[in-house]
């Protein structure tokens, strides 16, 4: 049996390069390892004459690892497996994969050469008006799906919506159809990136997913790029194993550093840490630590920023947007326009020799943008992979510049009240909490790329407005030679009084 497997990834690693519409169609393909680690997580006791479905199925790796499965721990001897595919050029790739089977299963197969979207969602419409609702529907999916946006004007989105399902993105859509296509009691498997797991885009699908199945396990890799080692995704995958209609009962969380699975290790979380029960959001949480987080351990980390009275605004001014009015150097006429850059741990360095502008005209057009100047927390919204933290904020004082309005570019996320700035210490004591490594690490238990939304920060937990003005003031008092640690213990030791 591990010989089929080698000989088909064989073959992956062999039409890499071949492949036409690679990144058109999203072709990563599963290697055995990932594939064999997913097929196991099916229950074994549900795995008898199984109906197998198989969307994107590339040369079809992930059904021959549920083949292989079915043989050589002998839970069943016949198997139904429908694999879909776009790309016609795959389909003898495809039956290759499957003749590796002939005479060690009794299989009823069926490749299919179409659009898994249109298919899915044609099925599931003609289901609904059928008498016998689960006629068609499957015991078993097993995907790696294409990842791709696709635009809110798209006839995807406009087909996907005519049965419930709202999302922009081809691994969201092909999870959503094939969740709708698995019968009750089912069980899905899929590897897929993380980005779901927060933020607005992905909600209406958090939602159908959370009513529509039960999480049983979760399982990251470490390391960013090494599930797909060969073909360089650099992107932070999930694999999610769930159960159509099941009972949420503990979720079991594993990591492993990469495909080889050699440190493979397990915890049990109960579903609410997983998700939140207060959570409208309905964020993720993928601990992989097992170690409390800050909120966890400090139950009077709970209160939201609009609890605290304060609001996020992604900056208004886009730059590309009104480059008429973007001027190098700060001059007669201009106000500031803050980027990331100008911010480096408590200071402003303004203003700065840079790529960018650093201010813009103050004129009718962009005066609707402009904040009075004030305290104000600002949090990047894009950091590199390379980055050690994932929160990088700033903070900008009344006194950081003489100008009586500023801007704030797009690639910040503003703290504020009302457009107007917040009080110094709760400025301060924003900034130190949000610069802690606590929150950084809870922040990465939801948010598995390197963007931070102002719905994530939404969603954060924070303390009381007392003990952030107490961090605060401690803050105003020491900026010069902090360092991390400093912040970090500063946090504990505050939280600890009750
Ligand atoms: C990420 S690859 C994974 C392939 C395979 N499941 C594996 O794990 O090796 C996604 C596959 O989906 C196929 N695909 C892309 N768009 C599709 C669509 N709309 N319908 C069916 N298949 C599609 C691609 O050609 C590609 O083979």
């Amino acid at each position: 049996m591990t010989q089929i497997l080698q000989s088909i990834d064989k073959t992956r690693l062999e039409i890499n390069a071949s492949l036409k519409r690679k990144s058109e169609l999203g072709q990563f393909f599963t290697s055995s390892n990932i594939s064999q680690f997913m097929a196991s997580l099916f229950s074994k006791e549900k795995m008898k004459c199984p109906k197998i479905l198989d969307p994107g199925a590339g040369i079809g790796s992930l059904t021959s690892a549920v083949l292989v499965r079915l043989i050589e721990e002998n839970l069943s001897n016949k198997a139904t497996v429908n694999l879909f595919e776009i790309d016609e050029l795959l389909e003898p790739r495809i039956y290759n994969t499957l003749s590796l089977f002939e005479e060690k299963i009794n299989l009823d197969s069926k490749i299919i050469i179409d659009d898994f979207i249109e298919w899915a969602v044609a099925n599931i419409i003609e289901e609904n008006s059928l008498f016998d609702h689960h006629r068609n529907r499957y015991t078993h999916v097993i995907l790696n799906p294409p990842y791709k946006k696709f635009k809110s004007d798209s006839r995807y989105r406009r087909i996907l919506r005519s049965v419930g399902i709202e999302t922009g993105n081809l691994y969201s859509a092909f999870l959503a159809l094939s969740i709708l296509l698995t019968d009750n009691g089912g069980e899905i498997v899929a590897i897929v990136p993380r980005s779901f797991c927060n933020g607005p885009y992905f909600r209406n699908f958090r939602e159908l997913l959370l009513e529509k199945t039960s999480i049983k396990h979760m399982h990251l890799f470490e390391s960013r790029n090494k599930a797909f080692r060969d073909d360089e995704v650099l992107q932070e995958n999930v694999i999610l194993m769930l159960e159509r209609n099941g009972k949420q009962k503990d979720v079991t969380i594993s990591i492993s550093t990469d495909d080889t699975f050699s440190d493979y290790t397990e915890y049990i979380y109960p579903f609410e840490k997983i998700v939140q029960p207060n959570d409208i959001e309905k964020f993720i949480h993928i601990n992989t630590s097992n170690e409390e987080t800050i909120i966890e351990k400090f139950p009077s980390v709970c209160y939201s920023l609009q609890e605290l009275n304060i609001e996020v605004s992604t900056g208004p001014v886009v730059d590309f947007r009104v480059k008429e009015n973007l001027r190098q150097m700060p001059e007669e006429g201009t106000v500031p326009l803050f980027y990331p850059n100008h911010f480096i741990s408590t200071k402003v360095e303004y203003p700065k020799e840079m790529k960018k502008p650093n201010a813009i005209v103050r004129n009718e057009r962009v005066e609707k943008w402009l904040y009075p100047i004030g305290n104000y927390v600002v949090v990047k919204r894009f950091s590199s992979k390379e980055e050690k933290r994932r929160i990088v904020a700033g903070i900008l004082t009344q006194d950081s510049v003489d100008y009586p309005v500023v801007g704030f570019e797009n690639g910040l996320n503003v703290l504020h009240f009302k457009k107007h700035g917040i009080s110094t210490e709760i400025a301060y004591g924003l900034y130190a909490y949000l610069s802690t490594t606590q929150v950084d690490n809870y922040f990465r238990i939801f948010n598995g790329h390197t963007q931070v939304n102002a719905t994530d920060l939404r969603t954060m937990k924070f303390p009381s407005t007392n003990k952030l003005e107490q961090l605060g003031r401690w803050l105003i008092l020491n900026t010069d030679k902090l360092k991390q640690e400093d912040i970090d213990d500063k946090l504990e030791e505050l939280l600890k009084i009750e």
